[in-house]
C-alpha cells in the first residue's frame, strides 16, 4: 500500500518535514502544495536529485489538490515567510492575522479534494489554527490534530536531560496546554530514572522558562525554527501511518474547553483513538484551565 502524505506550505518547516520523512523511508508519495510555484517545483526537483544517493525512494507530485483525495495524512505548514524578517515580539499570535486568511481558503480546497485522511496542523498559533481548520472543514474532530506541545515536551526532555546528564528519551512526562506562552511543564508527570523530578535538586521554575521560550531562542538565532518541529511532525505522522497507538502530547479537541489544547492522547491510523487521564496537581489543573481559556478567547475573537 502506498503511504501518501500531502504538505501544504513548503517553507523551511514543510521542507524539513519532507526531508525527515523521505530520509526515514516513511512515505512513498508526497504531494507538495505551495502558492510559490517556482519554489515548490524547485523543492521537488531538489528531492528528486537526492534519490540516487538515498536509501529509500519517494515520488513527488506538485500543486495538484486532487492528488490529496487518497492521501493518508495532510500536513499544514503554511506560514508567512515574509514575517520572519519583521517579527520583533516573541508572540506566535503575531502570525494569526496573516495565517487565518489562508485557513478558510485551504479548508475549502481540502474539502473539495475529497481528502479523507488525518489533517496534521503546524501553522501557528497552532491551537487556534487547528480549531479553525476543524470548524471550516467539518472533518471529524479526532481526525484533525495539532503538533501542539509535542515540541515543547521534546524541549523539556532536552533541558532536563542535559541538567541530569541523560538522553532526552530517558526523561518522561509532558508539557501541556497552549503551544505558546501559557504552556507549562506538568512536573507531577516528569520522571527520570524512575524517580519523580522533585527528588532531584533542579531549578524547575527556571527550566520551565527555558522550555517556554525555547522556540524564541532558536528563532532569534536563525529567524525560523525547523528541525525540532519537523521531528515532532514526523513522529506524529509516522504514528498515524503505522497505526502505532503511541501516547503523544498533541493538540486535540477537548470538549470541556470547546477548543484544541495539548494533552496526551493515543494516536493511530484513525487519528486520536483514545484518551489519557493525567493525575495533575490542582495547581497544574488550574494552569491548564487558564491556558485553554486563553486559546478559547483568541479563537472566539478570530471566528466571530
Ligand atoms: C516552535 C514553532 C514551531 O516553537 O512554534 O519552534
Amino acid at each position: 500500500m502506498t503511504r501518501k502524505v500531502g504538505i501544504i506550505g513548503l517553507g523551511h518547516v514543510g521542507a524539513a518535514i519532507a526531508h525527515s520523512l523521505t530520509a526515514q523511508g516513511a512515505v512513498d508519495e508526497f504531494v507538495f502544495i505551495d502558492i510559490d510555484d517556482n519554489k515548490v517545483n524547485a523543492e521537488a526537483l531538489d528531492f528528486e536529485d537526492a534519490m540516487a544517493n538515498l536509501e529509500f525512494n519517494a515520488n513527488y507530485v506538485v500543486n495538484d489538490w486532487s492528488a490529496l483525495a487518497d492521501a493518508d495524512v495532510v500536513i499544514s505548514s503554511v506560514g508567512k515567510i515574509a514575517l520572519q524578517e519583521t517579527i520583533t515580539t516573541d508572540d506566535r499570535f503575531v502570525e494569526l492575522q496573516y495565517n487565518k486568511l489562508q485557513i478558510a481558503d485551504i479548508s475549502k480546497k481540502l474539502v473539495a479534494s475529497e481528502f479523507k485522511g488525518i489533517l496534521v496542523v503546524i501553522t501557528n498559533p497552532v491551537d487556534v489554527i487547528t480549531t479553525m481548520y476543524q470548524h471550516y472543514t467539518g472533518f471529524p474532530k479526532e481526525r484533525v490534530i495539532g503538533t501542539g506541545t509535542l515540541l515543547d515536551t521534546a524541549r523539556m526532555h532536552r533541558a532536563v536531560g542535559k541538567a541530569l546528564g541523560v538522553h532526552p528519551k530517558s526523561v518522561s512526562g509532558y508539557n501541556v496546554g497552549e503551544h505558546g506562552d501559557s504552556q507549562f511543564t506538568a512536573w507531577s508527570t516528569v520522571t527520570v530514572k524512575d524517580k519523580p523530578i522533585t527528588s532531584y535538586d533542579l531549578p524547575l521554575s527556571d527550566l520551565n522558562d527555558e522550555v517556554r521560550i525555547g522556540g524564541y531562542t532558536v528563532y532569534h538565532g536563525k529567524k525560523f525554527t525547523s528541525y525540532g518541529i519537523a521531528s515532532a511532525a514526523s513522529r506524529l505522522t509516522k504514528a498515524i501511518l503505522t497505526d502505532s497507538h503511541e501516547e503523544l502530547p498533541v493538540s486535540n479537541f477537548r470538549p470541556e474547553y470547546g477548543v484544541y489544547v495539548s494533552y496526551p492522547v493515543i494516536v493511530g491510523r484513525e487519528g486520536v483513538i483514545d484518551h489519557v487521564s493525567l493525575d495533575l496537581s490542582s495547581d497544574e489543573q488550574t494552569k491548564l484551565d487558564t491556558s485553554a481559556g486563553f486559546i478559547r478567547e483568541r479563537y472566539e475573537e478570530v471566528i466571530s
